[in-house]
């Protein structure tokens, strides 16, 4: 996830270019911060072009970007994805001649491809990021006689995958060039200036009129005219001007009163680019050996751990593999049984999570290939694994982690589709398999929207309460399990996950009036759980299911006192979209009990001790 800027002005706005650019990208750092960069329109029509490594506040130091003197101008934040963090990484990028300077948020799934075609024509590339291809096509076209706008309509027609694009032609260099999809874009209409970005915050200072682009939307920007069209015809966005209301310090977060909400919202907009970047990334290496494996061990801890179990359960469930997940602290204990011929899969947001670093460590000295599924992927763990599958969800900086998990179990979905395939399993439907998988941000999306304030209504109820139970079967366990983390982590609740079979062998005894236990219909042996529900509720427990909407089973209309209506998706969707109400839960629980969901008690982010 990279943060993008771009704003063109008239002389009569009394702004200064570096003032404007460095509250910009101050703004967009959350969504990176390993480097910055910036490409201003000079008055001598050339492009002053500044990046480097590092935050904003160490980049914008340079003695040349205080006394930056532009119109136009275009900035970057980047959390790298193609490519390690260095100066030549760092956006903006240009064409060979230097007139076309572009920056990015989204991954190009297809860039390699692109970038043979223009390598063919002697076009030479200065970084190892996705986005410089873009620049490139942008002049091929230019040089094939298109005008700059139509390149740019062009070379923006030949990308797959997820893109905001800014991007300044030194050939029209009153206007920046925009296009979006999936990745968030918006225009920012001032006056004397207008702006692109990826974010309202960075420019809410100078305006507060906004029009959210949609998927598929190209257009430009200059100090006084802002053009959309889709399809190749022309968008009246008039109708779409909205007037925003943000504090300073909803600002911080893109609008949202915590990171945490903020975090749980963007979940479409991360499942998207996840698998986008899945899909970019060539994994046969990691297929090849799990399909030799002799068995599989999944390893991580917390929310790592509890995607790693419902990973495990996957691959047994969908290709009979031995797969086991582990505590990640928990593994040195066992590793006598770990041996040449394993695969250890290391599930770790951070990628530094020291219990996870250690188990993968006494993997690899008991011969076990590592696999390494991180965010981060410049971790130590992905540098001392085997094999790196990068997710790519943008940084996570709520400590309770929340679309980290979501992209997580989306990846080892993932991983289990393309084995099947690899592998030729006659019985699973790989094709089907990704294709759902690639539209669960869809899903993601319907579920924020249907399910929020029927959680909220649920979350008054919890946060009376002292415990609470979340049952569910099978593949419904480890969602429990986050479930009552969760409630745990930031509402202080004590909360348990059972498999529902379970609750009645001893967990029962707690049930009084008024105890809450939620139940997870996955709408996959939902049967299993019709005599636990009667159970339960005969004690008197206040029943908390979350089901599909369409589901017939008698049992949740009976039984439950508040039922979260799921939108109706295929099961391996389900698997990744039915914690995001748990989510909810647990945070509009922690916001009513007056705590800050963001700044858990005795929690960090990222533990480095063992
Ligand atoms: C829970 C949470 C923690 C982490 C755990 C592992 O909300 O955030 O339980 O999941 O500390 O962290 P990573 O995934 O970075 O290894």
């Amino acid at each position: 996830m990279c943060g993008i800027i771009g704003f063109a002005k008239s002389g009569n706005a009394p702004l200064r270019c570096s003032d404007v650019l460095v509250e910009g990208l101050r703004k967009l750092e959350y969504r990176g911060y390993d480097s910055v960069g910036v490409a201003v329109v000079s008055k001598n029509g050339g492009f002053v072009i500044i990046k480097d490594v590092g935050s904003v506040d160490r980049v914008v130091k340079a003695p040349e970007f205080e006394v930056l003197d532009g119109s136009v101008a275009i900035g970057h934040t980047r959390w790298a994805t193609h490519g390690k963090p260095s100066k030549e990484n760092a956006h903006p990028h240009t064409d060979c001649s230097k007139r076309v300077a572009v920056v990015h948020n989204g991954i190009i799934e297809n860039y390699l491809e692109l970038k043979n075609v223009v390598l063919g024509e002697g076009h030479v590339f200065m970084s190892e990021t996705d986005t410089e291809v873009v620049a490139h096509l942008i002049e091929h076209f230019k040089k094939l006689g298109a005008k700059p706008f139509e390149a740019f309509k062009k070379a923006v027609a030949m990308l797959r995958g997820s893109y905001a694009l800014a991007v300044v032609d030194l050939d029209e260099p009153d206007r920046i060039f925009f296009a979006r999809s999936v990745s968030p874009l918006v225009i920012g209409l001032g006056n004397n200036i207008n702006f692109v970005s990826s974010d309202i915050t960075a420019f809410v200072k100078y305006t507060n009129r906004v029009v959210v682009l949609q998927d598929g939307e190209v257009g430009y920007v200059s100090s006084s005219e802002v053009y959309v069209e889709f399809n190749g015809r022309p968008v009246d966005v008039s109708s779409r001007i909205r007037l925003v209301e943000l504090d300073a310090q909803s600002i911080e977060k893109g609008g949202f009163p915590h990171y945490m909400t903020k975090e749980i919202f963007e979940q479409p907009y991360a499942l998207a680019q996840t698998f986008s970047a899945l899909q970019t990334q060539n994994i046969s290496d990691v297929l090849r050996v799990l399909e030799e494996a002799r068995k599989i061990y999944i390893v991580g801890a917390g929310t790592s751990y509890h995607a790693s179990l419902l990973g495990a359960i996957a691959f047994k469930r969908f290709l009979g593999l031995d797969a086991e997940a582990l505590i990640s602290s928990e593994f040195r204990v066992i590793s006598r049984a770990v041996k040449w011929g394993d695969v250890v899969i290391g599930v770790s947001q951070s990628g530094e999570t020291i219990d996870t670093l250690l188990a993968l460590r006494e993997a690899r000295e008991r011969g076990a290939k590592t696999v390494a599924l991180v965010n981060n992927q410049f971790s130590t763990i992905a540098r001392e694994s085997d094999y790196v599958i990068s997710m790519r969800a943008g940084p996570e900086i709520a400590v309770a982690a929340t679309k980290t998990f979501t992209t997580q179990v989306l990846s080892l979905l993932y991983i289990v589709a393309r084995l099947a395939e690899f592998t030729g399993a006659i019985d699973v439907d790989y094709k089907a398999l990704i294709q759902g998988l690639k539209m669960s941000h869809e899903v993601a999306q319907r579920v924020l929207e249907a399910c929020t304030e029927v959680c909220k209504a649920i979350a008054t109820r919890l946060a009376e309460k002292q415990s609470a139970y979340y049952l569910g079967r099978v593949f419904g366990v480890p969602i429990a399990m986050e479930g009552a983390l969760k409630l745990k982590e930031i509402a202080y609740i004590h909360a348990e996950a059972y498999p529902a079979g379970e609750s009645k062998h001893g967990p029962i005894a707690l049930v009084e009036e008024g105890f809450p236990v939620v139940f997870i219909y996955l709408g996959f042996l939902d049967e299993m759980l019709e005599s636990n529900v009667e159970e339960m509720k005969a004690r008197g427990a206040y029943v908390i299911a979350v089901a599909q909407g369409d589901t017939v089973l008698g049992s949740i209309a009976k039984y439950s006192n508040a039922v979260v209506k799921m939108p109706k998706a295929p099961l391996e969707v389900r698997l990744i979209t039915y914690v995001i109400p748990l989510q909810l839960i647990a945070y509009y629980t922690s916001v009513i009990k007056g705590l800050d969901p963001d700044k858990p008690r005795n929690l960090a982010k990222t533990v480095t001790v063992i």
